[in-house]
């Protein structure tokens, strides 16, 4: 198979943007993939923000960055990432978000418009020159399409001079498969986003 599947091609733009030394976020931790992935991309120098609202996935990441003795390059926080600016302060290489709810849990606990966009804000600002967001769009559970209309909205009238926005999605797959949107920041800018 030559076109990479959306979870495998989200990686593969992390890897493209983070390396050892680096500063990345996981905005939505869940079961810990991303956290986990993350912490080995930036080596003992770097540093991984994971976030998530839920103590479970919470619990699951720390046992998988454990699981795999990692655990000293990132900090797992029990808070939404629309926070992220009270914990990160340098300059970011790379984050990731997988929106909606994570799987074999509540399904009522979802990623929302209105923070996942503030969250996008306030990382668009940390994010260095060359640095990459990856958002996983989910959009097939109750509340998904205004989530994933709102991002859209969002980062369709993000300046293209300074940030350029990618959506990689297969077009022919059945029941609402996920998307990928990548957002790279090609210039620095003071510019506003509102
Ligand atoms: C699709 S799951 C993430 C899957 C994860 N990447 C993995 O590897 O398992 C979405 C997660 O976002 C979390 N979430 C919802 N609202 C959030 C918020 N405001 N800030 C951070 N996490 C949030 C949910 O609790 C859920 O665990």
């Amino acid at each position: 198979m030559k076109l990479q599947r959306v979870l495998q091609y989200a990686q593969s733009l992390l890897e493209l943007s983070v390396g050892e030394g680096d500063i990345a976020v996981d905005a939505t931790a869940g079961n810990g993939h991303d956290t986990l992935f993350l912490a080995n991309l930036v080596g003992d120098d770097g540093y991984v923000y994971a976030f998530d609202v839920q103590k479970q996935a919470v619990d699951a990441t720390l046992h998988r960055l454990l699981d795999n003795a990692l655990e000293h390059r990132a900090i797992v926080l029990k808070d939404g990432h629309e926070n992220v600016a009270k914990y990160v302060t340098k300059p970011v290489s790379g984050a990731i978000f997988n929106l909606g709810y994570l799987p074999g849990s509540d399904h009522d606990i979802i990623t929302k418009p209105n923070t996942t966009i503030q969250s996008l804000e306030s990382l668009l600002k940390l994010l260095k020159v060359g640095g990459i967001i990856v958002l996983v769009i989910y959009h097939g559970h109750e509340g998904g399409k205004e989530e994933r209309d709102e991002v859209i909205r969002f980062v369709s009238a993000l300046p293209q001079k300074y940030i350029h926005v990618l959506r990689y999605e297969f077009l022919n797959q059945q029941n609402d498969p996920p998307f990928v949107i990548a957002l790279e920041k090609v210039k620095e800018t003071n510019f506003t986003l509102k």
